[in-house]
């Protein structure tokens, strides 16, 4: 059967300036091609790497309890893969590195998607290239649907923004070419991008929006705020709906992480400029290295420094006004369980040109951990080094248990559930994980793209307790 028959397109109302999030429907099956273009996503033609010729990638929306039906065909001139991110996939549609598939070559992938409604995204992940392919552009929302049990903004209202920074030249065009320091700090760029364009201008309604933000950039940390401030409620993270919504004044998120906000525009007048960025910090304990840090900012600046990403335009009369969240936005079990379960350290070392897990940089083919299906375990994720390391475990969501050494306390958005959290230099991270799907092979890695190409990726396998 032809599956071209079956790509559906449609096409997303973000605001009157449409913002290029071309929409596909997974089901019943979509072909996602790898491939290289000309674009200009509005500073100059630039070289990028795309899925289906568009930047960003196209959103992908699936019902919870539907099943995942795609096609890779790859079009690049190297091996690639796509990984769910956040999603609890069977091993075989993971992109576990192992399974990247040649130039010319295909993958199918066919699963049911499990987990709770929410915003996830996609990557690819072949060993070794997975910064600079997603850098050039592959990189895309994959939103999970379903009764949320919660009335929140939909439709036109429900905004997924992918925020990136890329190194622009003075011509527009962009490329990724890391030279020491990147490969230490990580590949930072100079430019603010937001769904796949250097600094958006935004129209939106005196409404209230549900913004499901995602940092996709390869290194660098966001310190989001809004000015002037509407205020930000922060209500989901990586695995759903937060217990409750959280108003918050800054919004620090590593590399991958997701969290979804309302901001009422409401209340601003009609041609108010809302500008998004990243505001300026420092984090004690990190190393800066020559290109940067929050004082030594080159253009654009180096980790920390101060990065526009885009503005909003207040437009139109006010809508009607929204409904009042309820106090309780998702039943979470308490975690009581913690001083019973079997714990495992991970040492993140970044040191001397290499980025290691427990003293040991990734290979392919040597299981690191094993664990058992459906047995809870508390995992530390311990920084031994002077760079912050957002660190993600494939196989669907964790709890964030406790942090300690740094800040010392958990974000209002790291209440629910995730699959990716910032550890800082000196900081330690319990999460308490547990795999309730699959047994097979899966991945533990740092999501600084640099740091994770260059091997600071550990491979678990899931094993059935019953089966040994
Ligand atoms: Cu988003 Cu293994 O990665
Ligand atoms: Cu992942
Ligand atoms: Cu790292």
């Amino acid at each position: 059967m032809d599956r071209r028959r079956f790509l559906q397109l449609a096409t997303t109302g973000a605001g009157a300036m449409a913002l290029p999030t071309g929409l596909l429907r997974a089901q019943p099956g979509v072909e996602l091609e790898a491939r290289a273009a000309t674009l200009d996503p509005g500073r100059g033609d630039s070289l990028v790497w795309t899925i289906n010729g568009r930047l960003p990638s196209p959103t992908l929306r699936v019902r919870q309890g539907d099943h995942l039906r795609a096609r890779l065909v790859n079009r690049l001139q190297e091996p690639t893969i796509l990984h769910w991110h956040g999603l609890t996939a069977p091993p075989e549609a993971d992109g576990h590195p192992r399974l990247a598939i040649p130039a010319g070559a295909h993958y199918d992938y066919d699963f049911r998607v499990t987990d709770t409604p929410g915003t996830y995204w996609y990557h690819p992940h072949p060993h070794r290239r997975t910064a600079i392919q997603t850098h050039l552009g592959i990189a895309g929302f994959l939103i999970v649907e379903g009764d949320e049990g919660v009335d929140l903004p939909g439709g036109q209202f429900d905004l997924p923004l992918l925020l990136q920074d890329r190194r622009v030249a003075g011509d527009g065009s962009f490329s990724y070419s890391p030279s020491g320091p990147d490969l230490m700090l990580g590949f930072l760029g100079n430019t603010g991008f937001v769904n796949g364009q250097p600094l958006p201008t935004i129209d939106v309604q005196r409404a209230r929006y549900r913004l499901r933000l995602l940092n996709g950039c390869n290194a660098r940390i966001l310190n989001l705020q809004l000015d002037p401030d509407p205020g930000m409620v922060a209500i989901a993270a990586d695995g759903g709906l937060l217990p409750a919504a959280a108003r918050i004044g800054r919004l620090m998120m590593g590399p991958a992480e997701r969290v979804d906000i309302l901001v009422d525009f409401s209340s601003l007048a009609e041609g108010t400029e809302v500008a998004l960025d990243s505001a300026g910090f420092s984090i004690p304990g990190m190393m800066t290295g020559p290109m940067g840090g929050a004082r030594g900012a080159m253009a654009g600046g180096g980790q920390g420094a101060p990065l526009p990403l885009a503005r909003f335009r207040v437009g139109g009369a006010p809508l009607e006004p929204a409904a009042e969240l309820p106090a309780l936005l998702r039943q979470l079990a308490p975690i009581t369980d913690v001083g019973a379960l079997p714990t495992r350290q991970f040492r993140f070392e970044s040191a001397m040109m290499r980025h290691a897990i427990n003293g040991r940089e990734f290979e392919m083919d040597r299981v690191d951990v094993r664990v058992g299906l459906d047995r809870p375990e508390l995992w530390s994720f311990i920084n031994d080094s002077a760079l912050p390391h957002p660190v993600h475990v494939h196989l669907g969501a964790f709890r964030v248990v406790d942090r300690r050494g740094g800040r010392g306390v958990l974000m209002p958005w790291e209440t629910g559930t995730k699959d990716t959290v910032l550890v800082w230099p000196g900081e330690r991270v319990d999460v308490r994980v547990h795999f309730r799907e699959h047994a097979g092979l899966y991945l533990l890695h740092c999501h600084n793209l640099e740091h994770e190409d260059a091997g600071m990726m550990a491979n678990f396998e899931v094993v059935d307790p019953a089966g040994i």
